[in-house]
């Protein structure tokens, strides 16, 4: 962490910054301890850039199509990251495979909210594989970003029931509702020093975590 308290932290959205509206929200009423110093996206339309003008926050967009391939845009990306020297990088529908080179980088320091119970479900669609699997239960998780695809520690998530009635949007709104809450509450954890990922070993208030803190 930089010489004050306060956490620094850059998000990274593509599209809409719902999650990112619930994080500046939270801030905002001095629940979490931390400052959001940029805004990034690889979309110049994405109407989370919007919200965070709104909050008087720095954006700044790195548009893939100007790169010829990932690695190029990774390194650009990362360029502009740490321009703002963040203590934490939130990945909030920031929706783009990464490196390994990128993700090595941020170790530790980089959290992603997915929208299944992991290790179910990794990539797209989780909704609609969720419905077809007949699952019972569906939720999100906040996890740290390792190089694998999906499948860094998680550090908590949040169960909602499928319902017989439910279709992919109503259930995406109900895991939504349920996105905006973990989220801050990760993040107020990652900015009081209470989860920690040194590479291998995640911990909460210094003791493993072994499984995820699980809101039902
Ligand atoms: C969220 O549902 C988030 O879980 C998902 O993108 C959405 C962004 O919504 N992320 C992923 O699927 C990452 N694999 P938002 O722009 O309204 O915050």
């Amino acid at each position: 962490m930089h010489n004050s308290d306060t956490c620094r932290i850059v998000v990274l959205i593509s599209g809409n910054g719902s999650n990112l509206q619930a994080i500046i929200d939270q801030i905002d009423t001095g629940t979490i301890p931390a400052e959001i110093v940029a805004v990034i996206s690889n979309n110049e339309t994405a109407h989370g850039l919007e919200r965070a003008k709104k909050s008087h926050i720095s954006t700044a967009v790195v548009n893939n199509k100007q790169f010829d391939n990932r690695e190029e845009y990774d390194k650009a990306l990362a360029d502009c990251i740490d321009q703002y020297q963040p203590d934490l990088v939130v990945l909030a529908g920031f929706m783009r495979i990464l490196t390994p080179e990128f993700v090595n980088h941020y170790l530790g320091r980089m959290i992603n909210i997915h929208p299944s119970l992991l290790p179910k479900f990794r990539g797209l669609n989780t909704h609609q594989r969720a419905i077809d699997a007949g699952e019972i239960k569906h939720g999100v998780s906040v996890h740290f970003v390792t190089p694998e695809l999906d499948n860094g520690p998680v550090i908590v998530q949040s169960v909602v029931q499928i319902q017989k009635n439910d279709s992919v949007q109503s259930l995406a709104d109900k895991v939504h509702k349920e996105e905006h809450k973990i989220y801050p509450l990760a993040i107020s954890w990652f900015a009081m020093g209470r989860i920690k990922f040194d590479q291998e070993k995640l911990t909460f208030d210094e003791k493993e975590l072994a499984q995820p803190i699980v809101l039902e």
